[in-house]
């Protein structure tokens, strides 16, 4: 229920405000994003380079309400490019669709993703596009399907293994040759489009995570749950899979204990590293994620932190 709630409250202008201004807010916010420009993503980049990982940098933003918002974004997606490719870090790029103008101004959208595919195929950088909630999930499959039939290989998506249509997905992607980050889902979803209980969704998430192993050539499992990580660990032993041939992806400030230890066992791991001034609905994601999070955050709201 408190899950809901906050996940919510992802889009109040009023909330996002508050939060922003909030003294006891702040703090917990750093731990999640890099920082509110470029040069902060790009610095926790490099630290994190220098231990051996990865990195998808993810400029927050999504649901613009003015197309020319899209604009903004995409060159912002440039600068990250640019400077991805002349320090030559090990970094993707992850979008999130409605940031494009995906509900606005579809076609606009779609030829920003085409510009961005085309300049990091260039600097040979990997395009995620996010997976936002279901009445977008359709629309983003399908510009991951355009990126390839226009050559765009080096396009892909997240997938969230709460929502009951996912194992057609996988296929469909798969089949394409489009490389998935498997999630679990962040989204508050109604009950006739994904699963909601917490067991529902691990077994989803192992049964994606099973078809990616026999079937994908680069999968991506995005998840901190340590009991699904050493399931996939184990299935792709048990298939014979190259450790460089998959990777873990997890989130900047989560998990950092479980990050390292996977790559000193020698796993890829790849961090999800947002930077920005418009983190509160990824934050509120955050907050939703992990109970102790919506304690804080109720505390914070019913204290005399209110501006
Ligand atoms: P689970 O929620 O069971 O967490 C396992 C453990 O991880 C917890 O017990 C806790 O220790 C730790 N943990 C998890 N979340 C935490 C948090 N916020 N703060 C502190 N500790 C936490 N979703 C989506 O809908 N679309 C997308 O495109 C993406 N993209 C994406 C990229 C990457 C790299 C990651 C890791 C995740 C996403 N997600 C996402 C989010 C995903 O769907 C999911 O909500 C979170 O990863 C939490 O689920 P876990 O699989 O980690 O398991």
């Amino acid at each position: 229920m408190l899950r809901w709630m906050l996940l919510r409250a992802a889009g109040d202008e009023r909330l996002a405000r508050w939060a922003a201004a909030s003294p006891t807010v702040r703090p917990v916010v750093d731990r999640y994003i890099a920082g509110d420009t470029l040069g902060a993503g790009l610095k926790a980049a490099r630290g994190l380079a220098d231990a051996g990982m990865a990195v998808t940098l993810d400029h927050v933003g999504e649901y613009i309400t003015d197309a020319s918002q899209a604009d903004e974004a995409a060159q912002v997606y440039r600068e990250v490019l640019s400077q991805v490719a002349a320090e030559d870090l090990p970094a993707g790029i992850s979008v999130k669709p409605t940031q494009l103008g995906l509900l606005l101004e579809r076609d606009r959208c779609e030829k920003l993703v085409a510009d961005l595919a085309q300049r990091a195929a260039d600097a040979a950088v990997h395009v995620t596009l996010d997976m936002e909630d279901h009445p977008v999930t359709e629309a983003t499959v399908a510009l991951v399907e355009q990126a390839h039939a226009a050559g765009a290989t080096n396009v892909g998506c997240a997938i969230q293994a709460a929502l009951h249509r996912t194992p057609d997905d996988v296929r469909r992607l798969t089949r394409l040759g489009a490389s998935i980050r498997l999630c679990k889902g962040a989204y508050a979803e109604p009950v006739h489009v994904a699963w909601q209980r917490r067991v529902e969704v691990d077994r989803a998430y192992l049964e994606a995570a099973r078809h990616l192993l026999r079937e994908a050539d680069y999968p991506r499992f995005a998840t901190h749950d340590h009991r699904l990580v050493a399931a996939i660990k184990r299935e792709a032993a048990h298939l014979g899979r190259p450790r460089d041939s998959y990777e873990f992806q997890m989130l900047f400030g989560v998990r950092a204990d479980m990050q390292r230890a996977l790559v000193a066992d020698g796993y890829r791991l790849c961090v999800y590293v947002p930077f920005g001034t418009e983190w509160f609905p990824y934050f509120t994601r955050r907050l939703a994620e992990r109970p102790a999070n919506l304690a804080f955050f109720l505390r914070a709201l019913t204290s005399g932190d209110q501006r």
